[in-house]
């Protein structure tokens, strides 16, 4: 018997051997007599030649062959005639004939092609998923994910982290998110919920002694879903003792600079990792993961738009608002119709509308608030903006939060249109100093920016007595491409810090002593000071795979509408299970 080859490895080297090969039917072509089956496994694809001269058997065999059949085939392994090879092929310099072949088993026609990585609805990619994951760019995909893993597991072991798992059922203590939550058997009425991120966790292996921890660490939210967001997700957990905001940073740097060089090399990143604080990443992008891989920066124009007689400025000015834009190169001769579209584009975003400067004597007719602009000030305009003749201004006059979030969205939108990002770059940067509070407006009470065990800079403690609103925190971000990748925060380490940012928020001291009890406690047994960070494993992969959603790079991931198409999860249950758990169905 000849040793099992893998179908993608086979090269020249082999020529004159005799293999078996084992895998699936990927494509068969019938040429007047010869049949060629492309054969793959996991590595590649081969090309088995089946030839009635040679082996009238196996050619019998080779034409009942259909597209997935999984079979063994035995043979050689020649040369392909000079002219024939494959360049676009690893195995493109040979092929196997076959001598004996025997199908292990047959397959129906698959809902879609797997030798194609053509658009298929997702519905159907999701309840076949089994089906989906053979072809050539999950596959890629599934197995880069598998090489990040293993990088980050061999990085943080080498620099003296352990790795413990923390538990999946645990004590509902909002994080944030909507808990998912089990119920107890064993105890009528109550629930575990499952974790949100193991923070709690591995904050007390910290007061635990174990200085350096990770995880690869499911977490699950019960939150509306989007491409980059799924109800369980993985997270790469980290936590240090002893440890500052430059040292958590460091670490983050050099793990991904590593990870990026030893994995992805195709990609190039600019180092150091800029920094930029909260603010900064608000005024010059208009959110906080800002995507720097094209410029386009905003500036606030409010100064200049306050002298003007432009009634839209003067309204968003009187109502405390902002007026704020970009420029974009070269466009000052976009079209009336390009510039409506622009703006229908920034309305359906929440604009009220959008202000276009072209900087063009001949296009200048196009827009009504030249009519209203000196020429100074649509110099000081373009200047602030760093525009320059034939460029376009395009402002929006609103309150500051929706200023930022149409014109940081129409920035994306148009360094995408425009192609302005380089495919190869990762942009990562680290966004610091954000609030430690933010005003939940609904509720009418103030929020973590965060989580509630984050640490306030020392300077502004202070003003957790006087101005809520001006408290920075030890909290970061590492950002990438436009995209949050990692939180962290350096965290309370002292009970009464920790009770009275609790009581902030609005924990009366029962309900802190209810929820937080343990941590607290914890706290007053010699907790050394700690921090860490958690960057998202799905959106990493997602960005190093060059795609654009979570789901292309989970094996098997939930629908938008948080569903499973192929197990039909959530699903009811017996009434005997309800019974059980003391549950009963309302509605
Ligand atoms: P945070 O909630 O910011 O922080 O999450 C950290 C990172 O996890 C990823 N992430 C998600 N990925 C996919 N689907 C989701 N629904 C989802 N939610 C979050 C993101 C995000 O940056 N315990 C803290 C971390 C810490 O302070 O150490 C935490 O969980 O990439």
């Amino acid at each position: 018997m000849t040793a099992r080859q893998s179908c993608g490895l086979l090269t020249a080297a082999h020529v004159g051997h005799q293999v078996t090969l084992m895998g699936w039917v990927h494509r068969r072509r019938d040429h007047g007599g010869i049949i060629f089956v492309d054969l793959r496994d996991r590595a590649g694809l081969a090309q088995v030649v089946f030839n009635p001269e040679l082996s009238p058997g196996s050619h019998e065999v080779g034409s009942q062959l259909r597209a997935e059949y999984v079979v063994r085939v035995d043979g050689e392994v020649r040369r392909r005639p000079a002219g024939t090879e494959n360049p676009n092929l690893p195995t493109g310099e040979v092929e196997v004939v076959a001598n004996s072949v025997t199908i292990l088993n047959t397959s129906k026609t698959p809902p879609f092609y797997i030798y194609e990585d053509g658009e298929v609805d997702e519905l159907l990619r999701l309840k076949y998923r089994y089906l989906d994951l053979r072809r050539q760019r999950m596959q890629r995909n599934i197995v880069l994910r598998h090489r990040v893993v293993k990088f980050l597991r061999d990085f943080l072991d080498a620099r003296g982290f352990i790795e413990v798992e923390t538990p999946v059922l645990i004590k509902s203590t909002p994080e944030g998110a909507r808990d998912y939550l089990v119920p107890s058997r064993m105890y009528p009425g109550q629930f575990y919920a499952l974790p949100q991120s193991p923070q709690q966790l591995k904050q007390l292996l910290m007061v635990a002694g174990f200085e350096k921890y990770f995880q690869i660490a499911r977490c699950f939210r019960d939150e509306d879903l989007r491409a980059d967001r799924q109800p369980e997700f993985t997270q790469l957990d980290i936590e240090m003792s002893f440890v500052g905001v430059d040292d958590v940073l460091g670490l983050m740097e050099e793990m991904c600079t590593a990870l990026v060089e030893k994995v992805t090399p195709q990609f190039h990143m600019v180092r150091p990792f800029p920094r930029l604080t909260y603010a900064q990443a608000v005024e010059r992008y208009g959110n906080d993961k800002p995507d720097l891989r094209f410029g386009l920066e905003l500036a606030d124009l409010s100064a200049i738009a306050a002298r003007t007689d432009f009634g839209v400025f003067r309204t968003a000015l009187a109502q405390k608002g902002v007026v704020k834009g970009l420029a974009l190169p070269g466009a000052a001769r976009y079209t009336r119709t390009q510039l409506e579209e622009l703006t229908r584009w920034a309305q359906e975003r929440g604009a009220k509308g959008l202000v276009s400067i072209p900087l063009d004597a001949e296009a200048a007719g196009r827009s009504v608030a030249m009519k209203y602009l000196s020429p100074g000030q649509v110099e000081a305009m373009a200047s602030r903006l760093g525009a320059k003749q034939g460029d376009l201004l395009l402002l929006v006059a609103d309150q500051a939060a929706v200023a930022n979030a149409v014109l940081s969205a129409l920035r994306q939108e148009l360094g995408r249109r425009l192609g302005l990002a380089d495919p190869d770059l990762l942009a990562f940067a680290f966004v610091t100093d954000f609030p430690l509070f933010e005003w939940n407006e609904k509720e009418g009470r103030w929020d973590s920016a965060h989580h509630p065990f984050t640490a306030p800079l020392e300077e502004d403690i202070p003003l957790l007595d006087t101005d809520l609103a001006r408290v920075r925190s030890l909290a970061y971000d590492l950002v990438c491409n436009g995209y949050e990748l990692s939180s962290g925060s350096i965290r309370i380490h002292r009970r009464e810090l920790q009770e009275k940012i609790l009581g902030i928020l609005k924990y009366n001291r029962g309900d802190a002593q209810a929820r937080f009890g343990h941590l607290l406690e914890a706290l007053e047994f010699g907790a050394p000071p700690h921090g860490g960070i958690a960057p998202g494993i799905d959106r990493l992969v997602m960005l190093l795979a060059r795609e654009t959603t979570i789901r292309e790079v989970i094996a098997f991931p939930k629908t938008q509408m948080a569903t499973d198409p192929m197990t039909s999860a959530p699903s009811p249950v017996s009434p005997e299970q309800l019974r059980e758990l003391h549950l009963q169905v309302t509605e």
